[in-house]
């Protein structure tokens, strides 16, 4: 963490820039940046598709737009567009794409371009990868993710006014994405040059830098870098309107005896400040399901630093965060449809580094005796 941070008096830090410095630049191109509004939907390959489509749309209550023997495409209340999650029957569970909307037609060739440029692998299908999407081109992107951008759509109803169709639990929006990677400042980096903003990120005192939270659209994140073993995909996350949905979410997983989905939470993060719940689908996809985090969209908005040492900077409360948590994320495809291999993380883990005899880690900054440590692991 560098000079220009300010406390505060919830315990983070704020600065007017991101401070995060990398030895190991993904170079910037001369070509422009695509302008992208959001992260749109994920494209995932599951194993059983009757399986996974029981998970999302009978106990989530996702919707289906379309579907056939090989693909469920699926949707969220309030969206517009044909899908924000596309489940495809395969081999090995993994990630296919991680979609983006751009704001016009001309950035789906900026895309290209800016990619060719970084000497990317890309592909693009003027009629679209899969149904619903059109003009597109997917990249395999310098972190190694199979990253899409698009903006021909084909617009469906949006189900907000239906109130007779919403379930306790409603899933309204695709918020997020979350990456697995295992040099976080260098992610960064990208993805600034790619246009993002980081709005949060971990680091400890030494600069090592755990986690990153950037965006397009105004809310906290439309992707954030985890570090660790990568390319992997650490979870895709639906909103909900409020933090009593996510609850109901838990009592119909607990009547159907699904709760062994829940794989933790609910909570409160201290990062994001959101309500959450992560859970794991049939294929050990990681979902989370998320609410109320905050409007980022002022050019000047504060940038958080959290300390890796805070125990309340991803709980501000809650139960203990499991191990597999940390470990367990989804192998990503490169454009041939094979699983991409892992690249170590070297620097610290976070898991290490606020486990064990650390004593750093601590919910009173001013205690002067270790913090039992509490927040992950400690369970029979
Ligand atoms: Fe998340």
């Amino acid at each position: 963490m560098t000079a220009d941070r300010t406390p505060t008096s919830s315990g983070f830090f704020v600065s007017t820039e991101v401070n995060v410095n990398t030895d190991n630049p993904v170079p910037t191109p001369k070509a422009p940046a695509p302008d992208v509004l959001r992260c749109a939907y994920m494209e995932i390959v599951v194993t059983d598709l009757a399986k996974s489509r029981e998970f999302y749309v009978d106990v989530l209550d996702l919707v289906v737009t379309a579907e056939d023997e090989n693909y469920v495409y699926l949707r969220s209340m309030e969206e517009f567009i044909h899908h924000n999650l596309v489940l495809r029957k395969g081999p090995v569970a993994a990630v296919a794409a991680f979609s983006y909307r751009v704001r016009t037609p001309e950035d789906v060739d900026k895309a290209e371009a800016y990619f060719q440029e970084l000497g990317c692998r890309t592909e693009r299908r003027k009629d679209g990868f899969v149904k619903g999407i059109g003009d597109s081109v997917r990249v395999e992107d310098p972190l190694g993710f199979p990253y899409e951008f698009f903006y021909e759509v084909e617009h469906v109803e949006r189900l907000a006014w239906r109130y007779d169709l919403y379930t306790p639990g409603a899933l309204v929006r695709l918020d997020h994405f979350n990456q697995v990677t295992p040099d976080v400042p260098r992610g960064v980096k990208y993805m600034a040059d790619l246009g993002f903003r980081t709005t949060e990120d971990i680091q400890d005192e030494n600069g090592t830098v755990y986690a990153a939270w950037m965006r397009r659209k105004p809310t906290v994140h439309d992707t954030a870098m985890t570090g660790g073993d990568g390319p992997r995909m650490h979870h895709v996350a639906f909103a909900t309107h409020e933090k009593h949905n996510i609850l109901a979410i838990c009592d119909k997983l607990g009547a159907l005896r699904r709760s062994d989905a829940i794989e933790r939470g609910p909570g409160r993060h201290g990062v994001s400040n959101a309500f959450y719940l992560y859970l794991r689908d049939p294929d050990g996809h990681r979902v989370e399901i998320y609410t109320q985090d905050y409007y980022t969209g002022d050019p000047d908005n504060p940038v958080v630093t959290w300390d890796v040492h805070d125990n309340q900077r991803r709980d501000w409360w809650g139960t203990p965060v499991v191990p597999s948590w940390y470990t367990d994320a989804s192998l990503v495809l490169d454009l041939d449809g094979n699983p991409q291999p892992l690249v170590k993380r070297t620097d610290d883990s976070e898991m290490a580094v606020t486990i064990g005899a650390d004593g750093f880690s601590y919910t009173r900054a001013d205690d002067d005796q270790p913090m039992p440590e509490y927040k992950l692991g400690n369970q029979l």
